[in-house]
């Protein structure tokens, strides 16, 4: 529910009423403000813009609008000087937005916007052979947290592990690993032991050029199907699953597709056929791109003079494979922000082609993640096993409960609920593009804006809930919701709706984090003001906002990717 929406069309009424039909919805709700003082109201309507159209000074049309106007949820309207200031009844619209939430539980806040349409959502998408790193952990978060607000707003996301799992690197891995591999080796820790194949590979072709050929012959022979190359590559592509997928369930992300860029290596003919016939592509060093010219952006290139495809042609392909079989409303790809001038690059191919669709193509860019300043990397000396910064994560949450709440049950599954958590929200909680300090200490403590602090919040408030679960109690009386830090609280409440549309509109999962940070807060301050267990009148209105704010929270830390324990 919305007051928002209740101003709104009180003031639309009130202008139909009067003939003013030049006033949109749309437009009065871009109008109205929210006052600065309390003292001012809740929101207020400027009424300076109807004094040309009305002939008459904006003090008195607010006025006449305002002996018009009438709503359960406005408690008065008052008009000063050019503005007329709304105050809402704070019982009813608190007793009208717990009860809403009580009813619909997590469904509260969901938006109909979508109709169900597909939203593919290019996420995680790490390399086989390769470390995954702190940007596939961004991507896999974001992407992830993104599903869950797509969904929310009535979309059918498809999360999309596009894994790079084709390329030139494959036959040279094949040539490393035929020369100097060993099975066990490679079974006991697949990607350290590939990488470090890769890497001794790129040191030794430095003074045996022919290793080069080598790999060349190799990713030919897997391009053509051969038998051998196609075992190895397959080899190489499940042991590194293996891993991925040891991350996932820690992080408890799931895929519904794990179509990488070998699936599309029987669908580039088809998208370089039409370049043809477009007349699109042209000849750069014995090389075929598409020129970009006109843009003032460098060509895109399609086929190496080698006859070798790229990163960009399987791009092209999967991006029409997608609107092919999802015939999407919108296709997301959730990749670190140097990756920006490639998916420029991916639309402006399309719609040279004539695919205007590729305008519902959207790059969703993200920071780097850094330690002490400097970005984190998961290569070479800088190694971070992502693995043991989250096992990490969760021992020290573990730790933390063993002080705290010895007795608690199920305390793993707690600590890793908390410690993955922390990690998830220390991501999610800054906007996207900013670069991220990385700091254990700081995202696992209690108080502040992190995980656990809202995962404990809500703990605070089931527990409320549970030691008041033996009183009975009889009538909601709503003056509750007068306390001004109970309305703190309803106020928010009000907004979530907003808010996942704001996270929908701009991708951006942190307006929810934020969000419920604030919500955490009002809770909090309210809770050390006010005796909610209190057996008098408002005992059971005071029940139904913490219920109220404990279904919102879950909901909150759900779409965020994050679990809410009972107790902790
Ligand atoms: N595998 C790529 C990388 O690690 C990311 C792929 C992103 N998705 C895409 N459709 N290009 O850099």
């Amino acid at each position: 529910m919305d007051d928002k929406t209740v101003v709104v069309s009180l003031v639309h009424e009130a202008l139909t009423s009067k003939g003013i039909e030049s006033l949109s919805k749309e437009s009065i709700e871009k109008m109205i403000e929210v006052p600065k003082q309390m003292a001012l109201g809740d929101y207020a309507f400027p009424c300076f813009l109807l004094a040309k159209e009305l002939k008459k000074a904006p003090q008195q049309i607010a006025i006449d609008l305002q002996s018009t106007m009438q709503h359960p949820f406005i408690q008065k309207i008052e008009a000063v000087g050019p503005y007329l200031n709304f105050f809402l009844n704070r019982e009813v619209v608190g007793a009208e937005v717990v009860s809403e939430i009580i009813e619909k539980q997590g469904d509260y806040g969901t938006l109909a916007i979508g109709n169900g349409e597909n939203i593919p959502i290019d996420m995680s998408s790490p390399n086989i052979a390769k470390p995954f790193s702190m940007g596939h952990l961004r991507s896999t978060v974001i992407g992830n947290a993104l599903a869950n607000i797509m969904e929310k707003s009535g979309y059918t996301p498809v999360k999309i592990n596009h894994l790079g799992d084709w390329g030139t690197q494959f036959g040279k891995l094949i040539t490393a690993y035929k020369l100097w591999g060993d099975e066990e080796k490679v079974k006991a820790q697949p990607i350290q032991e590939l990488l470090s194949l890769y890497v001794r590979f790129h040191e030794e072709a430095e003074t045996k050029p022919e290793l080069e050929d080598q790999g060349r012959e190799w990713f030919k022979k897997l391009e053509d199907g051969d038998e051998e190359a196609t075992y190895y590559w397959n080899w190489f592509k499940t042991e590194s699953l293996k891993e991925f997928n040891r991350i996932y369930e820690l992080l408890g992300v799931s895929f519904d597709s794990y179509h990488g860029e070998a699936f599309y290596n029987d669908k580039m003919d088809a998208v370089i056929e039409e370049l043809e016939e477009k007349n699109l592509l042209t000849e750069s060093d014995g090389a075929m791109v598409v020129s970009l010219d006109e843009f003032d952006m460098a060509p895109s290139l399609i086929k190496k003079s080698d006859g070798a495809t790229l990163y960009m042609t399987r791009d092209l392909a999967a991006a029409m494979y997608r609107k092919r079989e999802y015939d999407f409303a919108k296709s997301l790809y959730v990749v670190g922000a140097e990756q920006s001038l490639h998916f420029k690059q991916l639309k402006l191919v399309l719609k040279k082609m004539g695919h205007d669709w590729a305008d519902n193509m959207h790059h969703i860019p993200f920071g780097m993640l850094l330690k002490d300043g400097k970005k984190m990397s998961t290569r070479k000396g800088k190694l971070v096993l992502l693995e043991e910064v989250l096992q990490d994560a969760i021992d020290l949450a573990l730790k933390n409960i063993e002080s705290r709440n010895p007795d608690l049950e199920n305390k793993e599954d707690v600590a890793r609920m908390v410690g993955v958590g922390a990690v998830i929200f220390h991501d999610l909680k800054n906007f996207r593009l900013n670069d991220i300090e990385f700091s254990l200490d700081t995202m696992l403590t209690f108080e502040g804006e992190t995980g656990p602090y809202l995962q404990y919040t809500y703990a605070r408030a089931c527990s409320l809930l549970e030691k008041a679960s033996g009183q009975t109690v009889s009538s909601i009386s709503p003056e509750a919701f007068g306390n001004e830090k109970a309305w703190a609280i309803v106020y928010l409440l009000t907004k979530f709706e907003e808010v996942i549309q704001a996270a929908f509109n701009e991708f951006d999962p942190s307006r929810i984090a934020k969000y419920l940070i604030d919500l955490a807060q009002a809770f909090n301050k309210y809770y050390g003001s006010v005796k909610i267990l209190e057996n008098d009148a408002q005992l059971g209105a005071r029940l139904q906002l913490v219920e109220a704010i404990t279904v919102v929270i879950k909901e909150g830390l759900r779409i965020l990717g994050l679990g809410a324990p009972q107790k902790m």
